[in-house]
């Protein structure tokens, strides 16, 4: 069979392409867990380095920290973050992942929340992770994401696949589903037309080479 692409999901809801995503095997597969979220969730180099980043980024905010992860996946990357939250609140939209997740990873701290980023309310937190998801998403839930998160929280961290040349055009459209816009040289700047996020500032807590791009992680500080 071939591999499905965005265009096999157009007409889909969110809920339905990422839970048709998992259970096609989409983003590769785990010998361990039914749900697998890819490459860039456990390649170690890429987790550890992210991790570390975050770490350091977190320590130096002052004071308990309430984070809300949106769209965590399996949860690899976000179960080595939980410790540096007074309250972790790890969101996704399939929920048979969020079952799986609730037996394997299990803290005081860490609640799991079935929750869609583009239409539901999003939880008031300290930081806000995005990690590897709005690369999936088309530019028109982009933007209702972005216009929901206005005052919900004071830094957004946002992790995007993008492409290795820097002269690369942002923020291409294209349909919510499993690929992202690398293949077409693009990928996510939240900065840039046509979203324009006004931040106070932002800077890039670190990147790391991938097979066919870069992962690069930023921090803006929300107006
Ligand atoms: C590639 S995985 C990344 C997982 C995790 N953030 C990580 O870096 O390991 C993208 C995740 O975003 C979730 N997702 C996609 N659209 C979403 C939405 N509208 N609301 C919440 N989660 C969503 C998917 O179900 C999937 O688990």
């Amino acid at each position: 069979m071939a591999a499905l692409s965005d265009d096999d999901f157009v007409g889909c809801t969110n809920r339905e392409i990422f839970s048709r995503t998992y259970e096609k095997k989409l983003w590769g597969w785990s010998g361990t867990r039914k749900y697998y979220s890819g490459h860039g969730s456990h390649e170690r180099e890429v987790v550890t380095g992210y991790v570390n980043a975050l770490e350091h980024f977190l320590v130096g905010l002052a004071g308990p920290k309430i984070i809300v992860d949106l769209g965590c996946g399996d949860f690899n990357v976000g179960s080595r973050l939980v410790h540096l939250a007074s309250k972790y609140i790890a969101c996704d939209i399939v929920d048979g992942l969020l079952k799986e997740n609730r037996k394997l990873f299990k803290y005081d701290n860490l609640e799991f929340k079935e929750l869609d980023l583009v239409n539901d309310e999003i939880p008031m937190s300290d930081v806000i992770i995005v990690r590897q998801v709005l690369q999936h998403l088309s530019n028109n839930d982009i933007h209702k994401f972005i216009d929901k998160i206005h005052h919900r929280c004071k830094y957004l961290i946002v992790t995007e696949h993008l492409p290795i040349r820097s002269d690369f055009l942002p923020n291409i459209d294209k349909p919510s589903g499993p690929g992202f816009r690398v293949s077409f040289e693009s990928g996510v700047i939240l900065t840039e037309p046509p979203f324009n996020l006004l931040v106070l500032n932002s800077q890039v807590l670190c990147e790391f080479k991938e097979r066919d791009g870069i992962i690069r992680t930023f921090a803006y500080r929300l107006q």
